[in-house]
């Protein structure tokens, strides 16, 4: 597909600072702090990016209404699951209630797709319903909306681990079943034909449907899910996977494609140029910032020290215009 020029780009016209991006926004509005491919096993990146994100939040005296966490959550080992001290220290103590009070959206990876030693999966879906914290997956696949009160955003969060016919997997890894998959996509259509209560529909889940870097794009995603998104007009799809960050747009489709994969997990070099399918990709470490308000939808990328790499709004019924 070709890039979409539905998008103006007054960043060619020279870079805005990361302040001017910043204030452009509507003071009133909705914040959104997400990070993807964080709980590595070696966590010095992650500690620093979770760092950048509790600096860029004083500085701009952010106080979220969500994290989302884009999955990739826990790689390695987990045990105890549910008790691990992973937990307290690599989900609790980085991304505090005290500059973070507020839910914890989480989809599941591949990498929670694992039994090290027992399902990581069943451990976040018990760790949500012990109710002791801001981590939030009431199931595998789930809805809410924001801000809590006059919503804007109506959010599918979803499973992305689909089977791999005649593949091989390593021993500890699974993924849904043929049956779970069937169940999802019936789940994810009946609520996109819901009448539509919020000026926007986004969807997030952890591998993304387009992608420059090396995991590429996902033949299953693209079979099973863009059809969708185009036919229910979906605003927003927000993924992780590739560990880089991402903002992709095509001719004629209704989605922006946003992916956060710099949350703490090692760079992936990419595969595919930004200049020949964009409008940006960078491999970098860093988290995502989504600002919700009725007239807009502002979408940035900023680095591990908080610093802005790449920003975007849109407006409701897709125009959007590329800020930096
Ligand atoms: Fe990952
Ligand atoms: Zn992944």
């Amino acid at each position: 597909m070709r890039q979409s020029f539905a998008f103006s780009a007054v960043a060619s016209l020279g870079s805005l600072s990361s302040m001017a991006a910043f204030v452009a926004s509507d003071p009133s509005a909705t914040e959104v702090l997400a990070i993807g491919d964080w709980g590595y096993d070696d966590p010095f990146a992650q500690e620093k990016v979770a760092a950048g994100l509790r600096g860029y939040a004083k500085q701009h005296s952010v106080r979220p209404q969500a994290l989302f966490m884009l999955g990739d959550n826990w790689y390695g080992e987990l045990a105890g699951g549910a008790h691990s001290p992973r937990w307290q220290s690599h989900f609790e103590d980085l991304y505090p209630a005290t500059d973070f009070a507020c839910p914890a959206y989480a989809v599941l990876g591949n990498h929670d797709y694992q039994r090290w030693p027992e399902s990581k999966v069943d451990a976040e879906l018990e760790y949500a319903r012990s109710g002791k914290s801001r981590w939030t997956m009431p199931a595998r696949w789930y809805r809410f909306a924001l801000p809590a009160k006059n919503p804007l955003v109506t959010f599918l969060a979803l499973d992305s681990n689909m089977p791999k016919p005649g593949g091989k997997e390593k021993a500890r890894d699974f993924t849904l079943t043929p049956e779970e998959q069937a169940q999802q996509l019936a789940w994810f259509e009946t609520e996109l034909r819901r009448p539509r209560t919020t000026p926007y529909l986004a969807v997030i889940a952890h591998h993304p449907v387009y992608s420059d870097g090396p995991h590429g794009d996902h033949p299953v995603l693209i079979k099973d899910w863009d059809p969708l998104f185009r036919k229910y007009k979906v605003d927003l799809f927000m993924a992780g996977h590739d560990h880089d960050m991402q903002h992709l747009e095509f001719e004629g489709h209704p989605t922006t494609f946003f992916l956060s994969g710099g949350g703490g997990a090692d760079l992936y070099t990419l595969k595919v140029e930004p200049s020949q399918r964009g409008p940006y990709a960078q491999k970098v470490y860093g988290f995502s910032h989504l600002s919700l308000s009725a007239k807009e939808l502002t979408l940035r990328h900023l680095d591990e020290s908080g610093n802005l790499l790449h920003a975007l709004t849109r407006a409701p019924g897709g125009k959007g215009t590329i800020l930096s």
